[in-house]
């Protein structure tokens, strides 16, 4: 069995981790610092957002050089002193790296666009444009306008399907492929086990880049993913890379969003020699309607949520409720107030139950929640600012309500820094960091935390604890079973060993419908009142005898 098929992973976002040298953002040796934290937890292999050189416009996935540590997290000294203490750990390391594009301040792309002749330019996509018309009328979903920007050394324009200073590596170029060959051998031969590729599903792109359909209500062109979102270009570029890349037992996981179980398979079926693991964002990218109920929202969620658990026995997904993109869990899929603490176990208790490899990200194991600041001013997440200038600046809605849509969905929502402590700046530095802690710190914090046996934090030790002793929760199979709206309940089964979970994610108590007695092997709640009722939030496993 593969190492990484029985792993628990724990996402940090570096900068905002733990500041070990007060200058208001986390680094490597505060990484380092706090191992014995992630140690006691139980998890065993950190997955790191990019480390690398970055001006840092979009939180380091926009990368000025792929073989130097970003100054403000430390130095490759203070890396290879993270991987010795990993090791002394056994713990792995596996970092995020985006390679479909770099950032405009990359040499490589600093040389490209000084001439038609230089040798770089081919690292890129360059097109001479029609008349004033970019080469093409792709236009990008993220960050909105042309995929094209325009340079005036040489009046042609490059592709970027992120932002303009994101310009998108061409993979077509076998130099280009050799390079990033380079980059990842140069951090596997520093111990790194392997990779989280970010939009590893976007590198290739259909030959000539041709128009894509103008949609006749609106007049708009389509967004033009078909013709770079798993192409089979793509594929052939993944499996080159990977059989040149030499490690061992190398954990590859590509950010693969909006594919179908079919992709998947093609991305990480053991056979195709690919990937291993897959991040898919059906049950993440899905949000409570205003007036929707709990239950609904829950049964929405959970039909998501088992179409992924249900996929074929050979593939491992990456299972996860929170990431550096997304919304805190608490706030997302629990309640983040009255039930903070139940529904933060209970999420736990569904996370660390489910088929698949489980993530944690950081903070989520003490159920940090959404940041919720008072002030646009104290957003830096370039979609966030991006909102305030489109739909504030120049679509004139009121900054309450906009503020309020970002209150759940900014990115800063889990980009700000730990909450260490209840001391100023949440323990996490001794100066005013970049972005704020959340005003609950003095609330939520890992201290607080450590020696209360009921807290969030002792829950999660004791899922992990669990699972790692459970092979019936790492390997087994899955199944559906009935239950009331709200209530999520699986089986998982593995030679011969059946346990039934079942998870009240709503805030009203709810009927078992199914009832079969076992032994319950761990609950979110300390004493159960009535064996055939789920409390608000009350999480179970039994195993059935
Ligand atoms: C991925 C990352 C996201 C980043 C984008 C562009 O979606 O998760 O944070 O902005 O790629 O690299």
């Amino acid at each position: 069995m593969t190492w990484w098929k029985d792993t628990i992973v724990y996402e940090i976002y570096p900068d905002s981790f733990y500041d070990s040298n007060g200058d208001g953002l986390g680094d490597l040796n505060g990484i380092r610092e706090k191992l014995p934290e992630l140690v006691r937890l139980g998890v065993e292999t950190l997955w790191l957002c990019p480390i690398f050189s970055s001006p840092m416009k979009d939180g380091g996935y926009d990368v000025s050089d792929y073989l130097k540590i970003r100054r403000s997290l430390g130095s490759l000294e203070d890396f290879d002193q993270l991987v010795k203490s990993l090791k002394d750990n056994d713990m792995r390391l596996i970092l995020d790296i985006p390679l479909n594009h770099t950032s405009d301040q990359h040499t490589w792309f600093l040389e490209s666009k000084k001439s038609k002749k230089n040798p770089y330019r081919n690292f890129y996509i360059w097109k001479s444009g029609r008349g004033h018309a970019p080469p093409n009328n792709w236009i990008s979903s993220k960050v909105g306008g042309s995929c094209w920007a325009q340079t005036k050394e040489t009046d042609d324009y490059y592709l970027h399907l992120y932002s303009d200073w994101q310009p998108d590596l061409n993979w077509e170029n076998p130099e280009v492929r050799q390079a990033v060959t380079q980059v990842l051998q140069f951090w596997i031969d520093r111990g790194v086990d392997g990779f989280r590729l970010d939009v590893i599903n976007k590198i290739g792109k259909e030959p000539g880049l041709p128009d894509v359909s103008v949609d006749p209500a609106t007049n708009l062109p389509e967004y033009p993913e078909a013709f770079f979102q798993n192409h089979s270009l793509s594929h052939r570029y993944i499996q080159e890379l990977r059989s040149r890349l030499i490690g061992e037992d190398l954990f590859l996981i590509g950010q693969t969003q909006g594919i179908t179980e079919l992709e998947a398979y093609a991305y990480a079926a053991p056979i195709r020699k690919e990937l291993d693991s897959f991040l898919q964002f059906e049950p993440t990218d899905y949000y409570r309607e205003k007036k929707q109920s709990q239950e609904a929202f829950i049964m929405g969620w959970k039909e998501r949520l088992f179409r992924w658990q249900m996929i074929d026995a050979e593939l491992a997904a990456m299972i996860f409720f929170g990431s550096h993109d997304l919304s805190r869990t608490v706030s997302h899929f629990g309640e983040d107030r009255r039930y903070w603490r139940e529904s933060s176990k209970a999420l736990a208790l569904l996370l660390l139950s489910l088929r698949g490899v489980p993530v944690i990200y950081m903070g989520e194991e003490i159920g940090m929640t959404n940041a919720r600041y008072r002030h646009f001013s104290q957003y830096q997440d370039i979609r966030t600012c991006l909102t305030y200038q489109r739909r504030v600046l120049e679509g004139g809605e009121p900054e309450e309500k906009v503020l309020r849509d970002v209150w759940e969905t900014s990115r800063d929502n889990a980009r700000y820094p730990m909450h260490w402590s209840a001391e100023s700046h949440a323990g996490f530095s001794v100066v005013k960091p970049k972005l704020s802690p959340a005003i609950n710190y003095r609330h939520v914090n890992v201290a607080r935390e450590l020696n209360d046996k009921t807290s969030i934090l002792s829950f999660y030790q004791r899922m992990i604890n669990l699972r790692k002793v459970e092979s019936t929760l790492r390997r087994g199979s899955f199944k559906p079973l009935e239950c009331q709206p709200g209530v999520i309940s699986f089986q998982r089964l593995w030679q011969g060993r059946r346990l039934v979970i079942e998870v009240n994610l709503t805030s009203r108590e709810k009927d078992r419908t199914f009832f079969e007695e076992g032994k319950c092997l761990i609950t979110t709640h300390s004493k159960h009142k009535r064996q055939s009722k789920l409390a608000a939030y009350e999480g179970r496993i039994l195993v059935i005898q």
